[in-house]
């Protein structure tokens, strides 16, 4: 099933770019089509990414991070010359487009604002592009740290939960919490992973599940509402996942079930990690209380396959996200090193 030039190269990256920026485009695999089909769609315009992000053909906090950064690297790519005032509110406008696509990974915002603060600084095209490259490389290396770090939870013949897909895919790099999980098995931990399906546009069992049986790790899928019982029956030791946003008191925003995943881990005496890098830590946003959720269209849980799956006239409840407390972390997985509670201390010293 997996394409051929997927499985000849190797590495230690996925073979393939999530996103690269190539001259005054953005090219982006659409991850919608995955596992079945690699193809490539070719952004010249704002737009064009506005409506990949929107449609989740690029996704994960840190990818959507990389994308808002080559959106606006991609716009002074295209105004090389432009005066610096024109340049800036080309930039600006982009950024307005771009932040409306997603509200919760608070990645995208964090990365296109670090561009814009750079434009103003500097006031070149030049500079633009140096900072959005930038943020891309720092990425990948915060997801080897993460790897690092992540090692002295992870002992050899774990069984290990995670949702979601927070790898390659999902940060453009090597991955946050599937980066934990490869990083283990490549130091020779015999471990297992278990991939809750991650209903209802399956980033569980079409993406984490592809990435894992790329890499040669032992995964098994299961249906969201099976974690509890596979915690019981599948011996799972660890639940890892990756988030969206982390408030300063440590609640932490990721794909609607992790807060269910959590409790069933506490209720079976399971730790529960998050792997995350700091740049998902939004220090001005006191609880998860005020961690904007991403509401999506009905129609994701209405039809299934193409297929009506929910009568007309049913109310239909579509959060994209949801809010894990933080005393149900055992810990938060970051590129500077593993943070424990009380996370208004641990984190408070990252963000003086
Ligand atoms: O809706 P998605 O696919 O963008 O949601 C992604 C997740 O919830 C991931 O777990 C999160 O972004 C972390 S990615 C390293």
């Amino acid at each position: 099933m997996l394409p051929e030039s997927l499985i000849t190269a190797g590495g230690d990256e996925m073979a393939m770019d999530v996103i690269r920026l190539e001259d005054s485009k953005v090219v982006i695999l659409d991850q919608t089509l995955l596992p079945t089909e690699v193809r490539y769609i070719e952004c010249t315009e704002v737009e064009a990414i506005a409506e990949a992000i929107e449609s989740l053909r690029i996704r994960g906090a840190p990818a959507l991070g990389v994308a808002g950064a080559f959106a606006l690297a991609m716009v002074a790519l295209k105004n090389p010359k432009a005066p610096r005032e024109a340049l800036l509110q080309r930039l600006r406008e982009a950024r307005e487009r771009i932040a409306r696509t997603r509200p919760t990974a608070v990645n995208l915002s964090w990365a296109m604002d670090r561009v814009l603060r750079k434009a103003e600084a500097a006031g070149t095209a030049e500079a633009v592009v140096k900072e959005a490259l930038w943020i891309y490389e720092e990425n990948k290396e915060a997801d080897r740290r993460m790897g690092e770090h992540g090692l002295q939870v992870i002992d050899d013949g774990d069984v290990v939960l995670t949702h979601c897909n927070a790898g390659a895919l999902a940060t453009a790099g090597y991955g946050s919490a599937l980066g934990v999980i490869k990083a283990s098995w490549k130091a020779g931990k015999g471990i297992k992973v278990v991939a809750g399906e991650t209903r209802p546009l399956l980033q569980g069992a079409r993406l984490s599940a592809f990435e894992l049986v790329y890499e040669g790790i032992p995964v098994t899928v299961i249906t969201d509402s099976t974690a509890a019982f596979a915690m019981k029956r599948l011996g799972i030791k660890k639940v890892v996942v990756g988030a969206d946003r982390i408030a300063a008191n440590g609640d932490t925003a990721n794909k609607i079930g992790t807060y269910s995943v959590a409790i069933s881990a506490r209720a079976h005496g399971i730790p529960f990690y998050v792997a995350a890098p700091t740049s998902t830590i939004d220090p001005r946003i006191g609880s998860g209380e005020e961690i904007p959720i991403e509401f999506r269209k009905k129609e994701e849980l209405v039809f299934f396959a193409g297929k009506r799956i929910v009568p007309d006239g049913a109310e239909v409840f579509n959060p994209a996200f949801d809010v894990t407390p933080a005393e149900y972390i055992a810990g938060i997985i970051t590129e500077k090193g593993i943070l424990r509670p009380p996370y208004r201390e641990s984190i408070g010293a990252l963000f003086p």
